[in-house]
């Protein structure tokens, strides 16, 4: 009797450390993914496709760049951004989507970028040293 009720006890254990410990481990690395830095390679592409070197001077391009918005030359070493805003993977990406929702006064347009598009774009300019 004891020997059995040891063992359901350890099966029930068991059962339930099998069905939480993965989903709980599965779960926030799940959720923390999209949120991570993007594809560098493919931000650098976007850039090229949105035209942000209408307005701005990015390092690693070619040809003439404008200079309506602020030049983004190392940008992963400055603290804040837009006036205030930290200078975060997730905030950058915010901003890129939508200047306008981080700060109503910011002058850059919001251009319609995706979010995972916004992730590769902050990517590449966090490699901006
Ligand atoms: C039509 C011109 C224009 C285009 C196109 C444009 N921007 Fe901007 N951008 C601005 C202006 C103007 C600011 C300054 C906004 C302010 O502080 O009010 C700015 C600010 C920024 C900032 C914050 C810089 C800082 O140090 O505060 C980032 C980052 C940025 N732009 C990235 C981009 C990227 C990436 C693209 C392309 C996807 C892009 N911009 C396209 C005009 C533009």
């Amino acid at each position: 009797m004891k020997t059995i009720a040891i063992a359901a006890l350890a099966l029930g254990l068991f059962a339930r450390c099998s069905a939480e410990i993965p989903a709980g481990q599965a779960t926030p690395a799940r959720v923390a993914a999209p949120a991570a830095a993007g594809d560098a390679a493919a931000g650098k592409k976007l850039i090229d496709q949105y035209a942000c070197l209408s307005c701005h001077k990015i390092p690693g391009f070619e040809g003439p760049q404008g200079s309506m918005g602020p030049s983004l030359e190392a940008f992963a070493t400055r603290k804040a951004i837009a006036g205030g805003i930290p200078n975060e993977p997730q905030t950058v990406a915010a901003y890129l989507q939508n200047p306008q929702a981080v700060d109503p006064q910011n002058r850059m347009p919001p251009l319609g970028i995706t979010e995972p598009e916004a992730r590769d774009i902050t990517a590449y300019l966090l490699t901006l040293k």
